[in-house]
């Protein structure tokens, strides 16, 4: 039964961090879902955060929401209500919602900010709502909402299975190891902090259909997959980068291979990946992965992290370096 009227709960506070993927979640099986044909893995980010602040309230018309102080409008705007409204479904209530988004780091410039927006959104919105949902429950809800931020429900290094079920029952994202199971190094290069022109949605779903390469995905990433899985529980930095940058310039080459084609990288993005290579050829251990925008991810040993910032920052076109590392899964801060 629904609970109408002119009710007031409670405001939630949920903070969650974005996460990197190793092996890449890119080509969906269903759509509306956010299916993946593939299991995807990745690492939470400590230090790139978003902040969500929900509150249900009988005495709104309309959900109000706002990224970085700023009125949601459009397809973005559609998204959030969709998924409020599943909320609402869920919890058998149907209140609007007020929502604040906030995040420390440039939105929608493949720096996955749709995994830590959503991850955090999920567990605000259904803790204010009255739900108590498990990590798994979590992880399925936040999966709906932008299918990356299925793994930032939890901290450290974390695969979402694709599962098989159609109704998607069993593609959530499990802990393959805590954060201290293996402190890494992690590198941020943004070269370009502008909105980027095709969002990664759009993207993996011409890649899917018009990239002659994408069924070589298919084929291989399981390899990919398993290989980055094992190095993470053996602490092997050079057999997870190898496989994890050999992941990410397949990606890159299906969407390259897309007509019309998809190409994310930048002249800056180009010369980290050169810097990168030369950085390796003198024998320090360091491993880039790109997603969907032209930022740069590049792993190390965490006593190597603050020299290799300082190298990748005198590369030409790089605006900003952030430093990270394996962080923690999403939480509430607050709940009145
Ligand atoms: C390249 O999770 O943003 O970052 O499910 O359509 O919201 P939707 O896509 P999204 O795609 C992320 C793609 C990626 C790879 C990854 O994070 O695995």
């Amino acid at each position: 039964m629904v609970r109408h009227g002119q009710f007031e709960m409670n405001e939630v506070v949920a903070t969650a961090n974005a996460n990197v993927a190793l092996a890449k979640y890119w080509g969906k099986r269903d759509q509306a879902l956010n299916l993946p044909y593939t299991g995807s893995l990745s690492i939470t980010l400590a230090g790139l955060t978003t902040t969500a602040r929900v509150s249900f309230s009988g005495r709104l018309s309309a959900d109000q929401i706002t990224l970085n102080g700023q009125e949601a409008v459009a397809i973005e705007a559609q998204r959030f209500r969709a998924f409020l409204s599943l909320v609402r479904r869920t919890a058998q209530i149907d209140a609007k919602a007020e929502v604040a988004i906030s995040g420390n780091f440039p939105v929608a410039a493949g720096l996955a900010s749709s995994a830590s927006t959503f991850a955090a959104l999920a567990l605000a919105a259904s803790h204010a709502a009255g739900l108590s949902l498990s990590t798994r429950e979590l992880s399925l809800l936040a999966r709906r909402g932008s299918g990356s931020a299925a793994r930032s429900i939890d901290g450290g290094y974390v695969e979402w299975l694709a599962g098989e079920a159609a109704d998607g029952s069993d593609s959530f994202a499990v802990q393959v190891a805590p954060a201290d199971h293996w402190p890494l190094g992690v590198v941020v290069a943004i070269t370009d902090e502008s909105r980027k022109r095709l969002g990664s949605r759009e993207a993996m779903a011409r890649a899917a259909k018009h990239s002659p390469f994408f069924p070589a995905w298919l084929q291989s990433h399981d390899a990919d997959l398993d290989e980055i899985r094992q190095g993470i529980r053996d602490r092997d930095l050079t057999r997870v980068g190898q496989a994890a940058e050999h992941n990410c310039l397949k990606m890159h080459a299906v969407c390259m291979a897309a007509r019309p084609s998809i190409l994310y990288w930048t002249p800056a993005t180009v010369a980290v990946i050169q810097r990168v290579i030369e950085l390796r050829h003198a024998g320090i251990d360091v491993y880039f992965t790109i997603d969907a925008g032209p930022q740069l991810k590049l792993l190390c040993l965490p006593q190597q992290r603050g020299a290799l910032a300082e190298e990748i920052g005198r590369v030409p076109g790089v605006r900003k370096v952030l430093l990270s590392a394996p962080g923690c899964g999403a939480q509430v801060v607050e709940a009145a």
